[in-house]
């Protein structure tokens, strides 16, 4: 039985002038029904690769799927056609907010306009209905005067009002599956603060189940209940988002958990680490790792369970106790 959302084995890779690069691989990653999933990884790490991979949208012919299976409520995404994907998943079943607004609002149609369309297409509603429900769902993103709203262009909007319209236009879809990647990325720390707990209320009260990316780990234990760490297109630890943030395990979790910086010297504790040569066969890694050994240069540590659903692929934390 796969679980209501998974992937099994996924490896993608991009045709470069150097050959092939493989930039993803996922032996495994699941998340329930109603459910949260954290994906937290530096910038360059895969999750957007990730993300338009789940929606088929990876770029063609650049992209190559060498393997794998994504399943969504006993269908495999993977074995989809184009036509499949457009009419019944994207926009459908699934949806996706992007990490820059802006680049997802049509700039010459007002917020009416584009909520309308989405409302018509959707739910099939037309005139007065269409806009009772444009209303309603601007209320439930809790953007006040809703009605004048409706009468504004995006870039009469502030970049946080922006993100609650993405929100609602991905409410109306009605999806089951939301994937958010970066929500919150170009946006100030408390206006943040805002769009994450309106989304974690969101998703409880709809009953989403949801894929939120995020290249900082303190947002992920807000909103999601387990987590996974991706570094380098791989996953280093995986578990429940308490365990993997505050017992973080793999050496790459820490070092992303202690760069949040509490003082001067905090800030600064990893400026001197000595990045090493990447070992080709090892652990991906190895050239910034404090903690390698030998072992660690010739062979790639696997995702191992180390404490209850917490698991990571390091050979030495694998080994240590909590
Ligand atoms: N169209 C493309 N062609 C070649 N390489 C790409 C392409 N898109 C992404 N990549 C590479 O894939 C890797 C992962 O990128 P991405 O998923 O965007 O990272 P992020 O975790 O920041 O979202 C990066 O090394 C990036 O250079
Ligand atoms: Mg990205």
């Amino acid at each position: 039985m796969t679980e209501y959302f998974e992937i099994k084995n996924l490896a993608v890779g991009f045709h470069t002038f150097e050959g092939v690069r493989d930039v993803l691989r996922i032996e495994s990653l699941r998340i329930k029904r109603g459910e949260t999933y954290g994906l937290v990884g530096e910038s360059g790490a895969g999750k957007t690769v990730l993300a338009l991979t789940i929606l088929g949208l990876l770029p063609k012919p650049a992209a190559i799927v060498h393997s794998g299976e994504i399943w969504l409520d006993g269908q495999d995404l993977l074995k989809k056609t184009d036509r499949q994907m457009y009419t019944q998943y994207r926009g459908k079943r699934i949806t996706m907010i992007f990490q820059d607004p802006m680049s997802t609002l049509n700039p010459v149609f007002t917020v009416g306009q584009q909520l309308a369309r989405v409302i018509e297409a959707q739910q099939h509603l037309k005139g007065q209905a269409n806009t009772q429900k444009a209303l309603e769902m601007l209320e439930i993103v809790k953007l006040p005067d809703a009605g004048r709203m409706l009468e504004k262009y995006p870039h009469e909007l502030s970049g946080g009002q922006r993100q609650r319209i993405i929100i609602a236009i991905a409410l109306t879809c009605g999806a089951e599956f939301l994937i958010a990647d970066e929500p919150t990325r170009n946006l100030d720390v408390t206006i943040q603060a805002g769009i994450l707990k309106l989304m974690d209320e969101l998703q409880q009260e709809f009953k989403m189940s949801m894929l939120f990316i995020a290249n900082n780990v303190g947002l992920v234990n807000v909103v999601c209940k387990n987590a996974g760490i991706l570094y380098r297109g791989k996953l280093v630890e995986d578990g429940p988002s308490e365990k993997v943030i505050r017992r973080a395990r793999h050496p790459y979790t820490q070092t992303l958990i202690s760069a949040i910086p509490r003082d001067k010297s905090e800030a600064l504790k990893f400026a001197n680490t000595v990045i090493k040569p990447d070992a080709e066969h090892g652990c991906p890694y190895y050239a910034r790792c404090t903690l390698a050994e030998d072992a660690c240069a010739a062979s790639e540590p696997m995702l191992e369970a180390v404490d209850g659903a917490q698991k990571v692929a390091c050979f030495v934390a694998a080994r240590r106790q909590p």
